[in-house]
């Protein structure tokens, strides 16, 4: 069959002529269809799933009780654009109560619908063709392929086991510092779990302040943070002098489809993309802001929400230990980024090694051998990331879970 007139016309950022023809499988497809084929080939072994990387139930009842509220008001059909106050002002108090950040509603907070697309508008504000953005790598990749689609390039920042998983600033070349605009940061960090310290926070605005470069810090995980208080970028001396940070209500208030997040920090850098947004969309419903809003005035939520992940967490971190991998209590998120084994002693099937090139080779044996999903990292180093965002209904199915996941590996043996 001829190509439809169009099939020239694809832009060269999603492949151009080629568009719709590869034949690679991405990663995460790569895992949907080996769960697929796992439950398929085993229907009789439960899938212990580890590699969703969602919150498990649905928003708070309060909060689900305020939008059926809010939904039959006729004031909230319109527009929202930037608006409304009533949102911003409910984000200043969050920010003072949670993190002692004190903002100026009206200059200082603007909403987005979700930080994904934060992260896709604010490449728009600052990058043109041949401007570096710095990113960390594993990470979302969001802003640096938006960043690619205005003809920018982006630099990528290891996140190395030997470092502490921060980038090495220092060691970025000086001809791709005096190119950077942009230097895309996200703590706690996905995928490694790694919360930022105030002395790092301090280096990051020294190196925006002396190389002219915009800090943009995703916050979307930060209330899941385990081994210090929930922390904010913007409560370092500076630092809003030198950026924003981008927040999100779908980790810590179980509002993952609700699409609403926002931008904070300094003015102008939120100016720039408020009226950027303007051009991408109309802003959120204003019933779920006004739900998002009483969802930001229960300290309780966020509580509980990383409460019970921390205990998820904690109950992963000892099963697998006792299974030999090498892993530890991440600093935050709810994501475990652990050492892939390289082979296991006992992994075939009628004893004996099982070798693996890769996380990914890890994670397909896990996934097709054991009926266990992960989601490998092979960017710097070879990790494997387990979610405990599974399905289980209270502690007992929990710990029930926990069991089979034991059993199924105990045996196996990893080594390093
Ligand atoms: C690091 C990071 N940033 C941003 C997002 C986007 O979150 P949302 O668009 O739901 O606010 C995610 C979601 O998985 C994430 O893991």
């Amino acid at each position: 069959m001829s190509d439809p007139f169009f099939q020239s016309l694809f832009a060269e950022r999603i492949g151009g002529a080629m568009f719709g023809k590869g034949t690679a499988i991405y990663k995460f497809e790569k895992i949907k269809r080996a769960k697929r084929k796992a439950l398929a080939d085993h229907p009789e072994r439960k899938l212990l799933d580890f590699g969703i990387g969602e919150n498990d139930v649905m928003a708070p009842e309060s909060v689900r009780r305020v939008m059926a509220d809010q939904i039959n008001k006729p004031e909230n059909r319109g527009y929202a654009d930037n608006g409304p106050p009533m949102f911003k002002e409910a984000v200043a108090r969050f920010m003072q109560r949670e993190f002692g950040v004190a903002l100026d509603p009206v200059t200082e907070v603007n909403h987005c619908i979700g930080s994904k697309t934060a992260l896709s508008i604010l490449p728009a504000c600052y990058i043109n063709p041949g401007d570096v953005t710095l990113m960390t790598v594993p990470g979302y990749p969001v802003a640096g392929t938006h960043a690619s689609y205005y003809g920018g390039v982006v630099y990528k920042l290891p996140l190395l086991a030997e470092n502490n998983f921060f980038p090495d600033l220092d060691g970025i070349p000086a001809d791709i510092v005096a190119k950077a605009k942009l230097l895309v940061l996200c703590y706690p960090n996905s995928p490694t779990g790694k919360t930022a310290t105030t002395e790092f926070y301090e280096k990051v605005i020294a190196f925006a302040k002396k190389n002219e470069v915009v800090v943009i810090q995703d916050a979307a995980h930060s209330l899941l943070s385990f081994d210090r208080e929930p922390n904010s970028f913007l409560a370092v001396p500076g630092a809003r002098d030198v950026g924003i940070e981008v927040h999100s209500m779908s980790k810590g208030f179980d509002m993952i489809g609700w699409r609403i997040g926002w931008v904070c920090g300094n003015p102008l850098l939120v100016r720039a993309f408020a009226e950027t947004k303007d051009n991408f969309d109309s802003g959120q419903f204003i019933a779920i802001q006004k739900a998002a809003a009483a969802a930001l005035d229960d300290a309780e939520i966020p509580k509980q929400t990383r409460a019970k992940y921390r205990r998820r967490m904690e109950k992963l971190v000892a099963t697998l230990s006792r299974c030999g991998f090498r892993c530890e209590m991440p600093g935050g998120t709810y994501f475990l980024y652990t050492p892939a084994p390289k082979s296991f002693a006992n992994g075939a099937p009628g004893g004996g090694p099982v070798n693996f090139e890769n996380a990914e080779g890890a994670s397909q044996y896990l996934i097709t051998e054991q009926s266990i999903c992960t989601v490998p990292w092979d960017d710097a180093g070879s990790f494997l990331r387990f979610s405990v965002t599974y399905e289980a209904a209270d502690e007992t199915a929990e710990d029930a879970l926990m069991a089979e996941t034991e059993s199924r590996i105990k045996n196996l043996q990893p080594v390093f």
